[in-house]
């Protein structure tokens, strides 16, 4: 078994967190895919991929719930999956709404709130609501048990770390004073916005006809009493996600500089909260042939293609064994954090990543048993 399997073997919960760009959505998919060639019942739930990804997985439209990607797909690219495979996409807006249809006491409240501008502007604008969501749709699905094994892909958050915090900041909204006080919910407590605030929701109301005032009343009045549930599903969600027995983060990088030094930062931040780490994952890693550094190749290429090509092929030599030094150094400031934790390098490949093809590609790499990656060390 490979070294990544291992770490996830048992698992429920796998989640793919790491700056923006790196590969995480692909290194979910592509989990998710190996996991169901074993025999498991895998969902995995994307945020934003690419189109042609989308496509791939049978996920022709954004709405939160899982479609299967169909076993005839799986074997024509060549993944006879005794497990299943299913997909979703997910979007803050749309989970939001049927969070507050699932959750509200009643018809009158559930409408008041979704057709609350309040609501509108919370759902879709608030920093850290797509984390929360994702949190949300993790936490249904997993009480709903249908699923062996949830692959949890992160948004692109300028700081991978937000995503710990949503669902405990939504909870300490939730909870703040000042929402309290709009909870008890008349007119009266607004006066506490002051006088300025006041002034300008009169004049607002006056120029858009709009009372701002009477729907954030109103808003925090309906959504108060859901908060409880809330509250509740973010503390369970926060043990799920802490069950070491349960739940795994793989930490997804690629070795530039600034990638690694937010993989490392994540590391730490998982290790002070207690979350288990499974893997880093390098992605798109470059390694160098070199082989043009040795005069005596150069000089049998100037023979073979001229010397204006020979030149440029050289110099493309040069720059490829840049990149591959620079992505050396990284991995090594990487592993050197990781104390001989695991770290998984994946290739850049030639090509992107748009399909199951693609996803058996990088497979090959992420799935690899120790004896070939070490041969493949080797040889490297
Ligand atoms: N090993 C690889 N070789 C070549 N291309 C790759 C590889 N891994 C991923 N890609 C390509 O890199 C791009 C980014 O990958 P992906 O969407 O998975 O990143 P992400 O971390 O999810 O990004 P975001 O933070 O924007 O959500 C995609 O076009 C994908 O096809
Ligand atoms: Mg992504």
């Amino acid at each position: 078994m490979s070294a990544l399997a291992a770490a996830l073997e048992g698992r429920e919960v796998v989640v793919c967190a790491g700056p923006g760009g790196v590969g995480k959505t692909t290194s979910a998919a592509a989990i998710g895919l190996a996991m169901a060639a074993r025999g498991r019942r895998v969902a995995v739930l994307t945020i934003d991929p690419a189109r042609r990804l989308a496509d791939s997985l049978g996920l022709e439209e954004i709405g939160g719930e899982e479609r299967r990607v169909d076993p005839e797909r799986l074997s024509a690219a060549g993944v006879e999956a005794s497990g299943e495979l299913w997909a979703a996409m997910l979007d803050a807006k749309r989970t939001w709404d049927e969070l507050i249809e699932r959750h509200a006491p009643d018809e009158r409240t559930r409408d008041a709130v979704l057709g609350n501008r309040i609501y509108k502007e919370l759902s879709s604008a608030v920093a850290g609501s797509q984390e929360y969501m994702a949190m949300e749709k993790l936490h249904e699905l997993h009480a709903e048990g249908r699923y062996d094994l949830l692959v949890l892909d992160t948004p692109p958050t300028r700081n991978a770390l937000d995503f710990l915090d949503a669902p405990e900041r939504l909870s300490r909204f939730i909870d703040s004073r000042s929402l309290r006080l709009f909870l008890r919910g008349n007119r009266g407590s607004l006066k506490l916005l002051g006088r300025s605030s006041q002034a300008l929701f009169a004049v607002l109301r006056r120029i858009t006809g709009v009372d701002l005032l009477e729907d954030m009343a109103e808003f925090f009045h309906s959504f108060g009493g859901m908060s409880e549930g809330f509250e509740r599903r973010a503390r369970e969600v926060n043990a799920l996600l802490a069950d070491g027995a349960r739940t795994t983060f793989v930490v997804v990088a690629s070795p530039a500089e600034e990638a690694v030094d937010e993989a490392i930062f994540f590391r730490r931040r998982l290790r002070e909260s207690g979350l288990p780490f499974g893997a880093a994952v390098v992605n798109r890693v470059h390694s160098a042939p070199g082989a043009m550094a040795d005069p005596g190749l150069q000089g049998e290429l100037v023979e073979l293609v001229g010397e204006n090509l020979a030149r440029r092929v050289v110099r493309n030599d040069g720059d490829w064994r840049a990149l591959a030094e620079r992505d050396r150094l990284g991995l090594e400031r990487l592993a050197a954090e990781l104390e001989g934790e695991l770290l998984v390098r994946v290739p850049d490949l030639d090509d992107d990543v748009h399909d199951l093809d693609g996803l058996v590609r990088v497979n090959e790499h992420l799935f690899a048993s120790e004896t070939t990656s070490r041969r493949r060390a080797r040889l490297a």
